[in-house]
């Protein structure tokens, strides 16, 4: 009687809640801040001397806002940027470090007043593990190896005893270091054989220095380019290589004539989505093909920069790459978390792009005052899922369309935390209409729910520096537990983490 009744609800959701043995690495929720635009300078970095709230340099408003989002680590110092950065320029006494062009982001003159010592702080302050990623493009063997020792190495060498000179006296033991960053373009414009060498290079003088074994990421595909990947698995030693990276943005149009970040009707919104959905493919397909060459899965999918794409904010430097960040982009980042979990036995790493002012900001900031986007939102509620274990699920969920656009309107992610807590992670991308959700709880006695949501008037609501809080987080308590199903009214236009114990 009870089955057959859930068996034809029209949107119900099985959880096989004591099962699983894949655990989501806390990693997948990582962050990336490139010197780009105003993500470093003005969103994290102001200097000492300004008049901006600020500890040792670092804005004090960012700063406490991505502790409170127990960031798991943060890629820098790009992006495009890193295989034109020398990093012995950003060292020693600030008034003496020399100036460069930043060529690919405005042609802004970058002065290197936020270098290795200035990221190391940082990632301190704010908890986070780094991942940096070294000059293949423009740079040397000798300068990346001589960055690792100045950063990792205990004992008494040149390298080390600069950084020592320069302040630090234990070394940084950083563990996740890229070997160059989209090599087919930016980072060199290589062929994959070309790179392939180059990376056995780099990789043998990247030393695993005492205390420090190098976590090693080859650079690796643009979206789609499938070949890329088939190369580089065939032609570097699996010893020699532990993650092998792949970027995959989201664009509502063409790249030549992407949307804008606020203005769009609901089949641009839809099309938006379902382009972001289509990541379980890329994953699919890209970790497909590294089976052929390391079926146990030990190397792992590195996705080190994904997120949305739009036109830039009017009135803003177009190489600063500054947009706004709705409703959609929340729904990108719920639909994009819950693929990732499922690909977590391959996916060891993902970064959104990127943490300040730039492109899907978790934080967007002015000169004095700041504001959490819809997204740092998403990121906020799905914190459970950090080391949880992955659980498999039955999901049937209607549909929703606009004009040529139809996507199922539920999405869904479910785990299990270290204390048995199961957490349920929904996304409704229907923005006209609450969809009522019937949940079987298979192998738990579940006692009692908790929940959270963000959801909007809109898909285009967004927060503002004159109205910060239109999207914001809040208790959720329409849904009826009773022994081992739950009834969730999830509203439209929402993404929520319901917990369940
Ligand atoms: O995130 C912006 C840029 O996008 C990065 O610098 C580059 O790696 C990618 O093309």
């Amino acid at each position: 009687m009870f089955l057959s009744f859930f068996a034809h609800a029209q949107n119900r959701l099985i959880v096989n809640a004591d099962q699983g043995n894949v655990t989501i690495n806390k990693h997948i929720y990582g962050h990336f801040a490139e010197h780009l635009g105003r993500c470093i300078y003005g969103g994290i970095w102001v200097g000492p001397d300004s008049d901006i709230p600020n500890e040792d340099g670092y804005r004090k408003d960012v700063m406490q806002a991505l502790i409170d989002l127990e960031i798991p680590n943060l890629r820098w110092p790009g992006g495009c940027f890193a295989d034109e950065y020398h990093w012995t320029d950003g060292i020693g006494d600030p008034a003496d470090r020399p100036k460069m062009v930043n060529t690919h982001w405005g042609g802004v003159t970058e002065d290197n007043s936020f270098g290795t010592h200035e990221f190391m702080n940082f990632v301190e302050k704010i908890g986070t593990e780094p991942y940096i990623t070294g000059n293949v493009g423009s740079g040397s063997v000798e300068e990346m190896s001589k960055w690792i020792e100045y950063i990792n190495f205990d004992g008494v060498s040149p390298m080390a005893d600069l950084r020592r000179k320069n302040g630090q006296e234990e070394p940084w033991g950083i563990k996740y270091w890229g070997v160059g960053n989209e090599s087919w373009g930016c980072g060199g414009n290589m062929t994959p054989e070309y790179y392939a060498n180059e990376y056995r290079r780099y990789a043998t003088f990247a030393r695993n220095y005492e205390g420090s074994k190098l976590y090693k990421i080859a650079g690796g595909a643009n979206d789609w380019d499938l070949n890329w990947t088939d190369v580089l698995m065939k032609n570097i030693p699996l010893n020699m290589m532990d993650g092998l990276s792949l970027h995959y943005y989201t664009i509502a149009g063409s790249w030549e004539n992407k949307g804008k970040a606020t203005e769009f009707d609901k089949q641009e919104y839809l099309e938006t989505l379902r382009k972001a959905a289509r990541v379980d493919e890329l994953l699919t397909k890209h970790s497909t093909i590294m089976d052929k060459y390391d079926p146990n899965k030990r190397v792992g999918i590195i996705l080190d920069e994904w997120g949305t794409w739009f036109q830039v904010e009017p009135g803003t430097n177009p190489g600063f790459l500054y947009q706004q960040n709705t409703m959609r982009d929340a729904q990108v980042a719920a639909i994009s978390l819950n693929i990732f979990n499922k690909h977590a036995e391959r996916l060891h790493m993902a970064n959104l792009a990127q943490t300040v002012n730039v492109l899907q900001a978790v934080i967007l900031t002015n000169e004095t005052d700041m504001i959490l986007t819809p997204t740092y939102h998403v990121f906020d509620l799905y914190k459970p899922h950090k080391d949880a274990t992955l659980l498999s699920h039955d999901l049937k969920s209607e549909e929703v369309s606009f004009g040529r656009e139809k996507m199922e309107a539920l999405h869904v992610s479910t785990s299990r935390s270290e204390d048995g807590t199961v957490n349920i992670s929904i996304a409704n991308i229907n923005p006209d209409k609450k969809i009522d959700l019937d949940v079987v709880l298979r192998g738990i006695d579940a006692k009692s729910v908790t929940a959270q949501f963000i959801t909007a008037p809109a898909v285009n609501s967004h927060n503002t520096f004159e109205h910060k809080d239109v999207v914001k987080k809040a208790e959720f308590k329409d849904f009826k537990l009773s022994k081992d199903n739950l009834k969730i009214a999830v509203p439209a236009n929402a993404v929520m983490m319901v917990r369940v114990k």
